[in-house]
């Protein structure tokens, strides 16, 4: 069993997938360290400018400050919330409409539908964005950032999905995984449509024709 084990994390530790993982969130590493320290290596001048306005506005207060002094000052130290990489941004998933036209022309964003494979396929709208609450910076901390894809993952993996076409096609396997239970159904009882069914779905899977009945996209980790 610890054998078991052994070869199990072995496994793990070289799988391709958890290295990638490993090699993205190195590479996010730095991109954050580069903006934190930006973010400090403005305080001094912060402190230059409102050492004569008094100690009252100090380089770490928070929320009020940016809105304090009235008028938005390019080359001063704060910038534009609105500006803040996705890093120092608490954002919501965008709000999904169910293809209902009234519901996002009422609130200006959102995905009438999710999913698409190509850029040209896939809806972008704007999400509700939060500034992090020690993040000073100027002007509305409550905004809409636009350019975000109307894409979600649920656990639907397509290798699995088209091994089970393969192999278990004939029981409708791969339709059930997929959220389309009456066409599985189907499929089941005509066992596979006599073989052409089943033989269909395999093309229809790898041609990207046959996808999740939510709209989510196919999880990129096997
Ligand atoms: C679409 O959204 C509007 C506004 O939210 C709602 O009044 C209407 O009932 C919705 N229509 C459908 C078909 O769901």
């Amino acid at each position: 069993m610890r054998i078991f084990y052994g070869i199990l994390a072995f496994l793990v530790a070289t799988n391709p997938s958890a290295r990638a993982i490993q090699a993205r969130s190195d590479k996010e590493q730095p991109q954050t360290v580069v903006s934190g320290t930006a973010v400090q290596s403005v305080v001094p001048v912060q402190a230059q400018l409102s050492s004569g306005m008094g100690p009252s506005s100090s380089a770490s207060s928070s929320s009020g400050a940016g809105a304090a002094n009235s008028a938005f000052f390019p080359l001063g130290p704060n910038v534009m919330c609105s500006f803040l990489p996705r890093d120092f941004l608490d954002c919501k998933d965008p709000i999904d409409h169910r293809e209902n036209v009234t519901a996002q022309n009422e609130k200006k964003h959102g995905c009438l539908r999710f999913g698409g494979s190509t850029y040209e396929d896939v809806e972008h709208t704007s999400v509700v964005c939060t500034v992090f609450a020690d993040i000073d910076c100027f002007g509305d901390r409550t905004f809409l950032r636009d350019g975000v894809p109307c894409v979600r993952y649920t656990d639907h993996y397509f290798v699995t999905t088209l091994i089970y076409s393969m192999l278990l096609g004939f029981l409708g396997m791969d339709r059930f995984c997929l959220g389309q239970t009456g066409t599985a159904v189907g499929k089941l009882l005509t066992m596979g449509g006599v073989g052409v069914w089943w033989i269909i779905d395999v093309i229809l899977l790898i041609t990207n024709n046959l996808l999740p009945e939510d709209g989510s996209n196919w999880n990129p980790y096997v």
